[in-house]
């Protein structure tokens, strides 16, 4: 291949070789490669449709260009830092092998629209694997639902024990928030599923080209309407971002709540070997390394998000070289996510429940206090003095060192005289779950249902 010592025929010296390094994206987009054969295969096509192309161009163009592919899902494309980016290599190495045609394949098409176009083709298919493997981990946390129905465990608020909840009703609160993940991530989509190729360098070609056609070639479901905008436009990139910010966020939240757990304070599950790490010098240690890790990455996910937000903001229309600065955050969060995402899938089936240390736990922390009012509330005390009330119980039996539901008739009755035997039925952690019947409360037949409907949402 001949490498061409300067740009054209307008430049009067090779191009600095520290400015050539640095202006390059070969050495991380490549990953390009299959999107931007794909994407040339289309415009060919519709070149050859318009007449543009002849029917043989076309044929060496399929047949150049299905070499390159083949030699890339090989893995043995080379790319070279002469040729600057994705586009320019395998234009220079189509040409190498097909002649004039490859020469001809550039018409009525800039690397700016090339460029918009590849990465909305490569964060497309992202966007399905990441949607495959959010659901495997929303059916992994289905899975470990089902299998705890009857587990009892405290609710926090500010992380002190509230009201008891079923483990059950912890994992469907994940479920949703994984269940939001995903709806947002498909109306994502839909903006990133739109044409910028037409658009050329900025405002349109001579050429009398089909966009219609190509659109349709390449699975689009619109079209970017202005060509300045479509050049220009990273909007759909900062969209995924932020939903993949929000997921790595939901990682986090829930990574926090299994070191948490894994604690010998909490001791309310263990996790598999295979997720944990010793350390060199404390033989007892075994450490939840993954989770740990997980809650870690959300920071470089946040990080992608305010690079790309500030790579917009001061850029005057249309294209300018500072959008190659997308790719590289883009990237790497896309295989954050991916990495995350199918790591939390393999973790939840091997949390190892200690449902009798939940359930102590549970008791311990006078979580049926709320039930107790709400008791007092229905026997026609006002609120107020109830929650008054109760916290004088509360106090008692911490002076005790037992629970409510340990003290004895009279000993209540000195709180309320209209707490009777029947008292007992809201103080026990099964009476105070079965009192939150209703969609949404922790009562077990709601949780039952509420798994049922998940279900059926992710069959689809
Ligand atoms: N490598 C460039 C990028 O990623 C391709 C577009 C270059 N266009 C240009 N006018 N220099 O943005």
């Amino acid at each position: 291949m001949t490498k061409p010592t300067t740009w054209s025929g307008r430049f009067s010296e090779p191009v600095d070789a520290r400015v050539k390094r640095y202006t390059a994206s070969i050495p991380f987009d490549w990953r390009l490669a299959p999107f931007d054969i794909q994407g040339s295969l289309a415009h060919a096509a519709m070149l050859e449709k318009i007449g543009v192309l002849s029917a043989q161009d076309l044929a060496d163009i399929r047949r150049g260009l299905g070499e390159i592919l083949a030699t890339f899902e090989a893995g043995q494309f080379q790319w070279n830092l002469d040729d600057e980016d994705i586009h320019f290599n395998i234009e220079r190495d189509l040409t190498r092998r097909i002649g004039d045609a490859g020469k001809r394949l550039h018409t009525g098409r800039s690397r700016n629209d090339q460029v918009a176009t590849d990465i909305r083709l490569w964060l497309r298919d992202a966007i399905d694997r990441i949607q495959t493997i959010l659901l495997a981990a929303r059916v992994a946390l289905l899975n470990q639902a089902e299998a705890h129905a009857d587990t009892v465990m405290p609710g926090f608020t500010h992380l002190q024990a509230a009201q008891p909840v079923t483990f059950v009703h912890h994992l469907m609160a994940w479920q949703s928030m994984l269940a939001r993940d995903a709806e947002r991530l498909a109306d994502c989509r839909r903006r990133v599923n739109r044409m910028p190729l037409g658009a050329a360098a900025l405002a349109g070609t001579s050429f009398p080209i089909d966009r219609e056609f190509v659109m349709r070639e390449l699975g689009f479901e619109a079209m970017c309407e202005n060509s300045l905008d479509a050049v220009s436009d990273r909007d759909f990139a900062i969209e995924f971002l932020a939903c993949g910010a929000l997921i790595m966020t939901h990682l986090s939240r829930m990574s926090e709540e299994l070191v948490l757990w894994m604690t010998p304070r909490f001791g309310f599950i263990d996790l598999p070997d295979r997720f944990c790490t010793g350390i060199s010098i404390m033989p007892q240690k075994k450490n939840p390394d993954v989770p740990e890790l997980m809650r870690g990455k959300t920071g470089r996910m946040n990080g992608h998000l305010v690079a790309l937000l500030t790579l917009m903001k001061g850029q005057p229309l249309a294209y300018n070289k500072d959008n190659q600065e997308d790719k590289e955050p883009l990237f790497d969060a896309v295989d954050t996510l991916i990495d995350s995402l199918a790591l939390f899938a393999e973790l939840v089936p091997g949390i190892r429940v200690k449902a009798e240390a939940m359930r102590r736990a549970a008791i311990e922390g006078f979580s049926t206090a709320t039930d107790l009012a709400d008791y007092l509330v229905k026997k026609g005390l006002p609120f107020r003095e109830a929650h008054e009330a109760v916290a004088r119980a509360v106090a008692a039996a911490e002076k005790k060192a037992c629970d409510l539901a340990d003290l004895s008739l009279v000993e209540l009755q000195t709180f309320s005289t209209l707490i009777a035997e029947d008292v007992y039925a809201v103080l026990t952690l099964e009476g105070s779950l079965a009192a939150r019947d209703h969609i949404g409360g922790t009562a077990p037949n709601q949780v039952r249902a509420a798994i049922l409907r998940a279900r059926t949402t992710l069959k689809g």
